[in-house]
């Protein structure tokens, strides 16, 4: 937390002040010369640690470091104010002397009158404005009112939600949950709240002990293709209508989802890297297996170790399988499944980097993992739905979790058909304010109840804007590796050579991630109840395409020009000057609207909408990978600049996610 850090940085300061304190009641009255020179001393110490900590921030990307650089930057600024008002005398005598004839009385003794009163008015108008910043930013952080609203009254953001939007009294503000916690958790940061302070860095390992079950080698050859293994995901088929799980494939859906398949030294210590993506290599998904009827497997729980590439018993017996079923959406999609995979998330894992922007995190980290995770399942013919809507405390307790410190995101099914059932109804769980974090008052109140009964969904409404003659269609996709060995394959690049992307493999990058035809509408969950997302492409370097902004429209595989011209420095500068975000070829970012994002759960939406980010973005990486292209996720920009990239407004639409591809060297 930013006040800890100024408090310790402030240290030096007191110490000093402490030292002079202490030679005057000993007698020794402090000089001019003397404070001068400890001022100076002291002034140096902190220019040290702004320079210092810049390199090691720039050297490493290591983003909550970036509060030390710019605390003692404050601080160096502060001290440097004090040392010339210290010696304002020889200041304004040096300034005098060297002003023109104009500003300075014939003796140049003084500055004129009006000059004198200019700068006392500057001087008061920069304190006014430093006291204005202050109170905005430290002002009004306590939540003193957190009401569940009627959505239809209270929160027109919310209307035809099931579930009440949850109105909060931020200060002198009045805003959602989500979106309170989404502007908090923006760059630049102005959180309302203090992220979840983790001191030492987690294990990225469960501790479960247990009896273990090494799971048989999992790098299955050949198989479909990224876009088939999409587009069977999406439409729910199985072609294992008789079959039994095996542990080989339950294996294979394990590895591909969270493996360890490289283990890299990193500053003393070594990394070992997964098969989908982590913001900052954290990784805070876990993945437990709920088994009812595996092949080689009692029934029970697991947990998956993924550097043990084993299934560690958590709980023996059948219950837990239907406890998920009962407590969950779309529960006839747990008829036909012999197990189902539950996604949970570690919060401190990735708070300890990233504090109050966490919670985006791990919903996207989630996502990327699901995305590989269904897939797999669907290339060895099994449906894999993603249900997000569910009873959080009800599944924590079936898997023996406190739902603190790690809670359930994810629950996907590996079964074979979805028998038709009426879909549940749920109510949140209402936000508590005093929360210990942010990312507590965000889970929290995203959290879902079961409220008893069941009916049909509002489903969201197809966002198919009117074709214009300015679209531009996409040809058909370029081909790359299958599915498996493109997920083998990934590793997040950041250097990118100057060559052109074609337009058959962006489309295959659109297709992958977000593709969607009228003729096919999505069976899965995920696709159905969540808001559907807006994905853009910045474009800097794709044969056959000006440079500039273009918004992708699914149903029609075809493009729609937002904004011309090279943008490329400018997506740089919002991605906080990182480099590759200006050399790639293509930046592509994902939106939300607040106004879709509210159904049909409310605040829950915000989870939907960060989970499906993450799942957008593994399709792009996992199709680049199967190009032979370059790929990173960027999570860390400037919400605001990239809204303004796009050209949408953040009040409505919200910026979630970044991924940039380019030409490999
Ligand atoms: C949600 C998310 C956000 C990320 N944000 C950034 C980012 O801002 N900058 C960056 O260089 N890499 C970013 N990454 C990439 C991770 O650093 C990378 O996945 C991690 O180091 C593991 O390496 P791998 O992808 O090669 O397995 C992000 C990844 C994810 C999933």
């Amino acid at each position: 937390m930013a006040s800890h850090k100024l408090l310790l940085l402030l240290a030096p300061i007191a110490l000093w002040l402490a030292w002079i304190a202490l030679r005057a009641l000993s007698g020794h009255r402090p000089t001019r010369a003397s404070v001068t020179v400890g001022l100076s001393l002291v002034t140096l110490l902190y220019f040290t640690g702004v320079v210092g900590t810049g390199i090691f921030w720039v050297a490493t990307q290591e983003l909550p470091v970036f509060d030390w650089h710019y605390l003692t930057g404050y601080l160096l600024l502060a001290l440097t104010l004090v040392h010339v008002a210290l010696h304002w005398r020889n200041v304004a005598a040096f300034l005098r002397r060297g002003s023109p004839a104009a500003l300075v009385d014939p003796e140049k003794a003084r500055f004129r009158a009006w000059v004198r009163a200019a700068a006392r008015a500057t001087a008061l108008g920069a304190c006014v404005t430093v006291a204005f910043m202050l109170g905005a930013r430290h002002g009004g952080r306590e939540l003193t009112v957190v009401t569940s609203a009627c959505p239809a009254d209270a929160a027109p953001l919310g209307k035809g939600a099931l579930t009440p939007v949850q109105v909060v009294k931020a200060g002198s503000r009045t805003l959602p949950l989500a979106q309170l916690y989404h502007e908090g958790s923006s760059y630049p940061a102005h959180a309302a709240l203090p992220g979840l302070t983790v001191k030492t860095r987690p294990d990225p390992y469960l501790g479960v002990s247990g009896p273990a079950t090494p799971l048989p080698e999992a790098k299955p050859g050949g198989g479909v293709s990224v876009l088939q293994a999409y587009a069977d995901w999406r439409a729910g088929r199985s072609s294992q209508p008789d079959a039994r799980l095996t542990l080989e494939q339950l294996s294979a859906i394990l590895y591909h989802a969270q493996g360890v398949n490289q283990t890299i030294e990193r500053r003393n210590r070594s990394l070992d890297l997964r098969t989908a993506p982590s913001a900052g290599a954290l990784y805070p998904v876990n993945i437990y297996v709920v088994v009812d009827d595996v092949a080689g497997l009692e029934p029970g729980v697991y947990s998956y170790h993924p550097k043990r590439g084993a299934l560690i018993l958590v709980k023996a017996g059948k219950n837990a399988l239907w406890q998920l079923a009962t407590a969950s959406g779309s529960p006839g999609a747990y008829d036909t499944a012999p197990a189902a995979l539950v996604l949970t998330t570690t919060f401190g894992r990735t708070a300890f980097k990233y504090e109050e922007r966490a919670y985006r995190y791990v919903a996207m980290d989630t996502g990327h993992a699901a995305y590989n995770l269904s897939l797999t399942a669907a290339t060895l013919g099994w449906r894999a739905p993603m249900i997000a809507r569910f009873d959080d405390g009800a599944v924590a307790t079936a898997l023996g979790l406190d739902g603190t410190d790690e809670a359930p995101l994810l629950l996907i099914p590996i079964g074979k058909a979805d028998k038709p059932s009426p879909e549940p109804l749920f109510a949140s769980a209402p936000a508590v304010a005093g929360q210990r974090s942010f990312v507590d008052l965000i889970h929290g109140g995203t959290s879902l109840r079961m409220a008893g009964g069941g009916g049909p969904l509002p489903r969201h409404p197809a966002t198919a804007p009117a074709p214009a003659p300015t679209d531009i269609a996409l040809p058909a996709p370029a081909q790359g590796l299958p599915l498996l060995e493109a997920i083998r394959a990934r590793r997040s690049g950041r250097d990118y050579t100057n060559a052109t992307m074609t337009l058959a493999e962006l489309s295959a990058l659109f297709a992958a991630s977000a593709g969607e035809r009228a003729d096919t509408p999505a069976q899965d969950p995920l696709l159905v109840t969540s808001a559907p997302l807006g994905l853009y492409a910045v474009v800097r370097n794709v044969a056959g395409l000006a440079p500039g902004v273009y918004r992708y429209l699914p149903l029609a595989h075809a493009l729609a020009p937002r904004r011309a011209g090279d943008l490329s420095a400018a997506a740089e500068a919002a991605c906080v000057q990182q480099e590759f975000c200006r050399t790639a070829d293509v930046v592509f970012v994902k939106t939300v609207r607040w106004a879709d994002l509210f159904l049909p759960d409310g605040d829950r939406g915000y989870r939907y909408a960060n989970l499906r980010a993450g799942v957008v973005g593994e399709g792009l990486y996992v199709e680049a990978a199967a190009l032979g292209l370059g790929v990173c996720g960027v999570g860390a920009f400037q919400d605001p600049d990239v809204a303004a990239l796009v050209g949408v407004d953040p009040r409505e639409e919200a910026p979630l996610y970044i991924t940039t591809v380019g030409k490999k060297p």
